[in-house]
């Protein structure tokens, strides 16, 4: 017995020293959120609740104790952080009505003790998975009124047992309305406007009929009667197998085609065959044997023509011509010229990058832009070294990297054996080069694009596998024609809409890459040429794709093995892929803050924080009975 006590005590004391407050809890989850000057007196050192309620806008006490949120019409957007919200044991009535949310819902069956949720007026989007609500056994209240919800109702929702409002009006629900319970003390039921279809179970046909307005093909009480004669179902029936025979047709017709086609023509996009040009450059494959005849020509065009200038004092000198004297091998050839591998003699290897797209830069300008690069210094940055200045052409030359591209370990072909990169290593290149974007961002205030060029072919892996950002500031110097339609700011939403770019396209960017090295998916249209080929619908819809496989758990790349306790983790990074991705600028997150959440994300959760989690639940659902019975109401 006395053993038991101080077990007891012991646990106690040990999840109270490592649980945050509410305070704490609540300042965390304002991190994700965006445009929430609103919540600007949210302080972890005054007391959430007192003695009359709450100091902190939106928050609701009852009795001196926190109940709620309700964070109604304040601008609101970026990402619900509803794993921090479950750390709130006593969180029971949540509202975000009137914001500017998008995306899927939020998982909100995590909250398992709340009663009352408040979704409505937002851009909420898409289908709700079947087991969304399920063991939300306190829910008494839903509103999801006026969003872009799509897809049947989930049973899990009419599976609620005390539930007595319902607000689904102005979405694109379809299908049939599933059994909820009977309607007898339902305070709030109402499904207008949606899609549904066919008869209304009985256990509604108490609701008033205005609850059912504006849906197509609804039937039965309260409504008129379903008429279903057996002559029109055979008519339909017989419609539809004319139909689907049609379509076979077309099917085989549009396939045999397709086959055809791809025989004559060999894809760009295809993923073996690209793989070696991920090596260093844009992605377009390279044909060695012209491209070393090239580099040979260019040897003797440009022996002692000139020299090399350097940009950084660190560095052992050496010629042009000890670079054109080295043995060279060919990288790769991308939108902007052909990058060498140059072994020089008794000393490291080079590479050695010609441009063949720069603008008219005058020598002295050049120099200073040059000069100005090398002085940069960062561990996430692959240093520019030399630069050899031509009016037709430049070389810019810097130091050779082992393990080559990001793009080439995502897309590239595998060697038997290799194993893909792990979720550890992903989470330490990403750190990486948001670090190296933010160090640009600070140190190139002049530039709207401090980096300009940011994707996974641009992204060099060192030896250990850390991330080194290359042709980064390069938009002052490349021909602007050429800029706009290869680099990747230039395939930012603003840019194909409103022909503009801001100092927040380079932060859209990495929302890509993030997207890219969760999912392992290469965005399309990096493959093809820009703004010009009208293709970068396609990388909407990319986006959207992952948005939606989020939905079903599919999204993450499989390589990632090893993510056991870093699921919560894996998932706030895809959030922040997606806020940093967001397409209206306004909306989109600044490199600070994108920085700040990626700094914030940990490779597992500790077991100590599993701990403390689990044990609030305990305490939590031990006591969740006995106050259910009060009702608190956000709305009317
Ligand atoms: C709050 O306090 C009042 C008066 O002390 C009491 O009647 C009420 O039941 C309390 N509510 C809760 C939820 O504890
Ligand atoms: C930001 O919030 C304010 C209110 O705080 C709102 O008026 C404004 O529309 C919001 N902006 C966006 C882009 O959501
Ligand atoms: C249901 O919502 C519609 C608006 O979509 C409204 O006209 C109707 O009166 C509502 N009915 C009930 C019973 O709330």
């Amino acid at each position: 017995m006395v053993i038991m006590v101080y077990l007891l005590v012991f646990l106690m004391a040990a999840s109270m020293i490592s649980a945050d407050t509410n305070e704490e809890i609540l300042v965390r989850f304002r991190k994700y959120l965006s445009n929430d000057t609103a919540l600007h007196n949210w302080d972890s050192s005054v007391a959430l609740c007192n003695g009359h309620g709450s100091e902190w806008s939106g928050v609701v006490c009852v009795n001196g104790s926190f109940y709620g949120l309700k964070l109604e019409k304040m601008g609101l957007t970026g990402m619900i952080d509803v794993d921090t919200l479950a750390e709130l044991s006593t969180l029971r009535s949540f509202s975000v009505m009137n914001n500017n949310f998008g995306g899927p819902i939020p998982e909100v069956r995590k909250l398992h003790g709340l009663r009352a949720l408040f979704l409505s007026d937002n851009q909420f989007a898409g289908e709700i998975k079947e087991d969304a609500f399920k063991g939300m056994r306190f829910l008494k209240k839903v509103h999801l009124a006026r969003n872009e919800f799509n897809g049947k109702v989930p049973n899990s929702l009419a599976a609620l047992t005390r539930i007595m409002e319902l607000d689904l009006r102005g979405n694109q629900f379809v299908g049939r309305i599933p059994r909820f319970r009977e309607t007898e003390d339902w305070k709030v039921f109402n499904v207008s406007n949606n899609r549904f279809q066919g008869p209304i179970p009985s256990t509604l046909s108490n609701a008033d009929p205005s609850s059912f307005a504006g849906n197509k093909d609804l039937c039965g009480k309260p409504l008129g009667p379903c008429k279903s004669s057996s002559k029109k179902r055979i008519i339909i029936i017989s419609i539809l197998v004319a139909l689907v025979v049609i379509l076979a047709i077309i099917a085989t017709f549009i396939f045999i085609r397709a086959r055809k086609d791809s025989n004559s023509e060999s894809k760009l996009g295809d993923k073996t065959k690209s793989g070696k040009a991920f090596g260093y450059t844009d992605g377009e494959e390279v044909d060695d044997q012209s491209e070393s005849e090239h580099y040979s020509k260019y040897k003797t065009s440009t022996a002692g023509n000139g020299e090399l200038t350097f940009v950084r004092n660190d560095r052992e000198r050496f010629e042009l011509e000890d670079l054109l004297r080295a043995s060279a091998e060919v990288l790769g050839s991308g939108s902007f010229g052909s990058s060498y591998k140059a072994v020089l003699l008794n000393g490291p290897a080079m590479v050695v990058k010609r441009f063949r797209r720069m603008n008219n830069l005058g020598k002295e300008e050049f120099h200073e832009h040059m000069t100005m690069l090398g002085s940069l210094s960062h561990p996430n940055l692959h240093p520019v070294v030399a630069y050899y200045y031509r009016k037709e052409e430049k070389l810019l030359v810097s130091d050779y990297v082992t393990n080559g591209s990001l793009a080439r370990h995502l897309h590239g072909r595998k060697t038997p054996g290799q194993a893909g990169l792990d979720w550890s290593t992903r989470l330490n290149i990403i750190k990486g080069v948001a670090r190296g974007l933010a160090y640009l961002y600070t140190e190139l205030p002049g530039l709207s694009l401090p980096h300009g060029h940011l994707k996974s072919s641009n992204v060099l892996l060192d030896r250990n596998y850390n991330p080194l950002l290359t042709e980064y500031a390069l938009v002052p110097v490349i021909n602007r024609d050429h800029a706009q339609q290869f680099m990747a700011a230039y395939k930012s939403p603003e840019y194909t809409q409103f022909d503009k770019t801001t100092n927040k396209s380079d932060v859209w960017s990495l929302g890509i890459l993030i997207l890219e090295m969760l999912t392992g998916k290469f965005p399309e249209n990096y493959l093809k040429a820009g703004k010009r080929s009208g293709n970068n619908s396609d990388l909407a819809t990319w986006v959207n794709s992952v948005v939606r496989e989020e939905w079903t758990g599919e999204v993450f790349d499989k390589d990632m093995n090893d993510t056991k306790n870093g699921e919560g983790e894996l998932l706030k990074l895809l959030r922040i892929g997606l806020c940093c991705s967001e397409a209206r600028v306004e909306l989109r997150w600044d490199m600070r803050e994108a920085l700040e959440r990626i700094e914030e994300l940990k490779e597992r959760e500790t077991d100590e924080e599993y701990s403390s989690y689990a044990s609030d639940w305990d305490v939590y659902s031990s006591r969740a009975m006995t106050d259910d019975e009060f009702s608190f109401s956000l709305v009317g």
